[in-house]
């Protein structure tokens, strides 16, 4: 499965079966979570057979064996949000390709159980976890706001990297689905912004990495 697949592919799943992470995968998990923590400057540590990390009424109702996560944690800087929303917008479409299925949670969790499990440094910021694990099924594909929504294209007719980057960043998870961003475009000058909201520079981070794979880097610049 490409990475493109995989951003058709992946949906929120809460419901998960017993099947423990296997060695191997998980060891492919931990190398490229190593790679990004590098790449980004960010601490993201997985936790595998333990669910303290979800509260506790999320435990009860709407989901089953929750056994594994990534905590999202960074140095206390500016652009922290951002980088662990790229981050993990990465590591949840590689899962995907691996054939498990994920859940982002930034709202409630038990930040302290995180932090332990995690292995966090005490200084460091926690902004979520991501659940993973082999779904019981793949989840659904969440209601969209059109295209025309989300984008703005300074011009006479929009190429074709800037639909596919447009939709992309469509299929992409935020905070209760609000899809609250906006994707401007001159020539191959690209801008991207999420109105305010407790999430918006995670969901920044998460949706210039969907652009991007939508798109292809090589077709625009950041402006
Ligand atoms: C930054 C962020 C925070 C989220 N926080 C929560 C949360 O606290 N609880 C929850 O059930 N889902 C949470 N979600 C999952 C979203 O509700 C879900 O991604 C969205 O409804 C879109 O559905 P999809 O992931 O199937 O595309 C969060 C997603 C993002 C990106």
């Amino acid at each position: 499965m490409t990475f493109d697949e995989a951003i058709k592919a992946r949906h929120t799943v809460k419901v998960y079966k017993k099947k423990p992470i296997p060695a191997d995968v998980a060891k492919q998990l931990n190398e490229r979570i190593k790679a990004l923590n590098e790449g980004l400057d960010v601490f993201m540590s997985l936790v595998t057979n333990d669910s303290s990390a979800l509260n506790a009424a999320y435990r009860i109702a709407m989901t089953k064996n929750v056994n594994n996560y990534i905590v999202l944690s960074g140095k206390n800087e500016k652009d922290l949000e951002e980088k662990l929303g790229y981050g993990g917008a990465d590591i949840m479409l590689y899962a995907q390709t691996l054939g498990l299925n994920t859940w982002w949670v930034s709202g409630t969790f038990n930040k302290g159980n995180a932090r332990e499990k995690g292995g966090i440094p005490g200084t460091n910021l926690i902004k979520g976890i991501i659940i993973i694990g082999y779904g019981e099924n793949n989840g659904i594909p969440h209601k969209s706001k059109k295209p025309s929504e989300v984008s703005l294209y300074n011009g006479r007719s929009q190429p074709f990297w800037f639909i596919r980057g447009v939709g992309a960043a469509l299929l992409a998870p935020t905070s209760l689905n609000r899809q609250a961003f906006m994707i401007r475009c001159t020539g191959d000058k690209v801008s991207i912004s999420c109105d305010k909201g407790p999430y918006s520079d995670l969901e920044l981070g998460i949706i210039k990495y969907h652009f991007e794979i939508g798109a292809g880097r090589e077709n625009f610049v950041y402006e």
